[in-house]
């Protein structure tokens, strides 16, 4: 071939691919999840009836927490979210016909949930968790739609966003979905775990299991935060469950077995989600959201769902839940006659007993209505020590639990003690009651200092 030839060639690929990348980017191949039987609107009777179900629906995707502001008006939009490129902001999902989703047919409704696309075929964001938001049934789309209708309409217009989001983008979101929203089945897509396990589609364990996928796996997005996120942050769903980080907190490994490691059982899970409070410890963070707004909000059955989903591994049920090692110990032991020979070890006693134990307890079996124990406790017991120096570091401001449960505020103590001194604390009480090896810096402790 003549250089000439070869550079004719080379033009005639560049432009197919050009042309192909044009497709993509004007959506030809984005396919929709929606069946043309939602183009027929619900009649007002139909409407009435799903109220109550899509009430449910919007507390389980906890729709009202992405799309109010905390103090603001509800479902008004507003949130910032921040990411690398810019900031975007949830919108206003009240009845309002101008400012809101007012004007939205039953089928636009179906297309924002499951495709991903905003009425008039403006791609959303993925930070609209439809990714995730999609498994939920074109029954319970319905739902939503008709509740939705009957919130307040309120004439909030959207705040604009910053940065790359000011672009016309949206079209590079067909990029985005062909490669990160692939999967467009329902649960039935799960790997359901063998026979003689609750997922094997035979009693009411079974029955269990299949509704806390659905709830989890669906509705519940929790996978936005506990799954890793790949370089486009595209949901990594090879790594489910595995934990990551998010808004400087660690979402932590949910999977079955290290649930059961840290001494989760059905009932202590249910009660987590349902309370927001358990022996495993509370929630706080991005997760006290989830439990204050959604899952406190189900039937206590949805709940018991999610955790019997959780709860079971790949194989069945999940081993028996572990008693931590590391809690027995101190209960046998207790604070005061197990000192470390270790001076750095030492240190951190004097400061745990100091600084923490007038709440958590000498020997960290915590107050009720007080503070919650720290033998036992999951933030402990994690292999990673994050959040364990961020609440220490920051606190967790006051929060009301479901059924009158309140404690006091955890103190950040980022004045009162250095690096070293968060650091030595850290590795002895992770040691104590968490059965971690002492393995945190003062280097990495100034590292999470707010600067
Ligand atoms: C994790 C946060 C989050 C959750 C949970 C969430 N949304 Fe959204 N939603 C967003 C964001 C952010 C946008 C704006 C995306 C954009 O601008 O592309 C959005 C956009 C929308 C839109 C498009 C509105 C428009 O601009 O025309 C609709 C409809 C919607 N959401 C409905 C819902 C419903 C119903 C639920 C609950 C089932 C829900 N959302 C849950 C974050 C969320
Ligand atoms: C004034 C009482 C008080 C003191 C002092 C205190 N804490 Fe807390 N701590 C709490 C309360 C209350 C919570 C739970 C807050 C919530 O979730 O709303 C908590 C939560 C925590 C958590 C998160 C685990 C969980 O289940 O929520 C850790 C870790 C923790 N404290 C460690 C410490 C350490 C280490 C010290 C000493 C440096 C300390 N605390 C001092 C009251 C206190
Ligand atoms: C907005 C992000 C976010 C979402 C969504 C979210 N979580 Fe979490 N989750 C966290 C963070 C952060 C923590 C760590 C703080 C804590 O323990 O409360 C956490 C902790 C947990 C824990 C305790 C784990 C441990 O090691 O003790 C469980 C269980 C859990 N989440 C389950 C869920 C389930 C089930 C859902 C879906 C219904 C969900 N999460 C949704 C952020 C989130």
């Amino acid at each position: 071939m003549t250089s000439h030839r070869m550079r004719r060639a080379l033009w005639a690929v560049l432009l197919l691919l050009a042309l192909l990348m044009l497709a993509v980017y004007l959506g030809f191949f984005r396919s929709s999840s929606v069946g043309a039987d939602v183009e027929q609107p619900l009649s007002v009777d139909d409407m009435r009836q799903l109220l109550p179900r899509g009430r449910e629906m919007a507390a389980a995707a906890d729709c009202f927490g992405c799309h109010s502001t905390p103090q603001g008006p509800l479902a008004a939009g507003g949130v910032a979210i921040g990411t690398p490129f810019g900031t975007l902001h949830s919108t206003n999902i009240t009845p309002d016909p101008v400012h809101g989703i007012g004007r939205y047919t039953r089928a636009d409704f179906h297309r924002a949930l499951r495709d991903g696309v905003a009425r008039g075929g403006r791609n959303l964001y993925p930070a609209m968790p439809y990714v995730f938001l999609h498994r939920i049934t074109p029954g319970d789309a319905d739902a939503l739609y008709a509740y939705l209708q009957t919130i307040p309409p309120l004439a909030v217009p959207n705040q604009p966003n910053t940065g790359v989001y000011v672009l016309p983008v949206r079209g590079a979101m067909n990029f985005w979905n062909l490669l990160n929203f692939p999967k467009r089945e329902g649960i039935e897509g799960l790997a359901a775990p063998p026979a003689g396990g609750p997922g094997d589609g035979v009693g009411e364990q079974s029955a269990l299991w299949t509704r806390g996928a659905y709830l989890v796996e669906g509705a519940g997005h929790c996978a936005a935060c506990h799954t890793p996120m790949n370089f486009m942050m595209g949901t990594n769903f090879s790594r489910h469950f595995e934990g990551a980080v998010i808004d400087g907190l660690q979402a932590p490994d949910i999977r079955a077995a290290t649930l059961a490691r840290q001494g989760y059982t059905v009932d202590t899970l249910t009660r987590f989600l349902r309370t927001g409070v358990s022996p495993q410890g509370t929630s706080f963070g991005g997760m006290y959201t989830v439990t204050h707004a959604s899952t406190s909000e189900l039937k206590a059955q949805d709940v018991q769902a999610m955790a019997t989903y959780l709860l079971t591994g790949a194989d069945g049920w999940a081993a028996a839940p572990a008693a931590v090692d590391a809690g027995a110990r101190a209960k046998e032991g207790g604070v005061n006659t197990d000192t470390p020979t270790t001076p750095g070890l030492a240190a951190g006693r004097l400061q745990y007993i100091s600084a923490c134990a007038g709440c958590h307890g000498m020997a960290g079996e915590g107050i009720p209505h007080v503070a919650p124990a720290m033998q036992g406790n999951a933030a402990l017991n994690n292999s990673d020590a994050l959040n364990f120096i961020k609440v220490v570091l920051e606190g967790i401001p006051t929060q009301a639990f479901a059924d009158n449960e309140r404690m006091y505020a955890m103190p950040g103590f980022a004045e009162q003690l250095s690096d070293e001194q968060i650091a030595q604390l850290s590795n002895w009480a992770r040691g104590q009651w968490g059965g971690q090896s002492a393995d945190i810096s003062a280097k990495t402790v100034g590292r999470l200092r707010k600067k």
